[in-house]
């Protein structure tokens, strides 16, 4: 339950003392029937409602599938440049939802995004070993002597601000002469493309299929998103050994 003003704030729909004029005018209807008290309290998860005669979608929990492009950053906001978020209704930020873990500018494929914090650092957290499978095309041949090297752990050396750290043993598929199919449970920054500079290969294209339980939707095509199902929602609490709504 939360005060009618808030939740229209927090839905991003206008400000506290504009969304007060509004329903105190009667703009707003709570299940078909116009409240003009602002401080009324709703249930936000079951209520319907209607601002200025159009119906809202007021639910502040959402998950979303989205097919990241090149070309946009994987961040909450940036100053300069476009991110993610550009890609989905305003709403969605207002509500805080935010991307699960950061594919990098040029990478493309499946990023989660999710209002529920507890669940987005569950997934990240480096103890919880969620696999993410990554398409890598490079910048030479393939064999089963890289294949044998990500299986064995590499050590990853530092790379300006970032640590060196030692990679746990990885499974790479060869798909074709340059490209791989890398799975990994570690998600450290660039992760993959240092991966593959350790064998001797620069990472020309990447591209994330899966993450956790969840695997990017064929017909969602590039800049596309949606939210997940219920199913999907439930698998992915799953993976983060919690229940919809709160941790086990
Ligand atoms: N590893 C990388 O190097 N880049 C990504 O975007 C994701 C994983």
């Amino acid at each position: 339950m939360l005060r009618l003003d808030r939740w229209l704030v927090t839905l991003g729909i206008g400000s506290r003392s504009e969304m007060q004029k509004l329903i105190r005018k009667g703009g707003v209807k709570v299940d078909g029937v116009a409240v003009t008290d602002p401080g009324r309290q709703v249930d936000e998860k079951t209520a319907q409602l209607a601002v200025q005669g159009a119906a809202v979608d007021g639910r502040l929990t959402r998950h979303v599938m989205l097919h990241k492009p090149a070309g946009l950053l994987t961040a909450a906001r940036d100053k300069k440049q476009p991110t993610v978020m550009d890609l989905l209704p305003e709403t969605y930020a207002a509500i805080g939802c935010m991307p699960v873990g950061r594919l990098d500018k040029d990478t493309t494929g499946l990023l989660l995004l999710t209002t529920d914090g507890e669940l987005n650092h569950r997934l990240l957290a480096p103890g919880r070993h969620v696999d993410k499978t990554y398409r890598a095309t490079v910048d030479g041949p393939l064999d089963e002597c890289h294949v044998a090297a990500f299986a064995a752990g590499l050590h990853i050396p530092e790379d300006g601000k970032e640590p060196a750290f030692d990679a746990a043993p990885a499974r790479l598929t060869l798909e074709g002469d340059c490209t791989g199919v890398l799975t990994i449970q570690e998600g450290k920054f660039h992760q993959v493309k240092r991966m593959f500079r350790v064998v001797g290969r620069e990472v020309m294209q990447l591209h994330r299929m899966t993450f956790g339980p969840l695997t990017l939707e064929d017909q969602l095509p590039e800049g596309a998103w949606r939210e997940l199902t219920e199913d999907e929602a439930a698998v992915l609490y799953a993976a983060a050994q919690m229940k919809a709504g709160g941790a086990q």
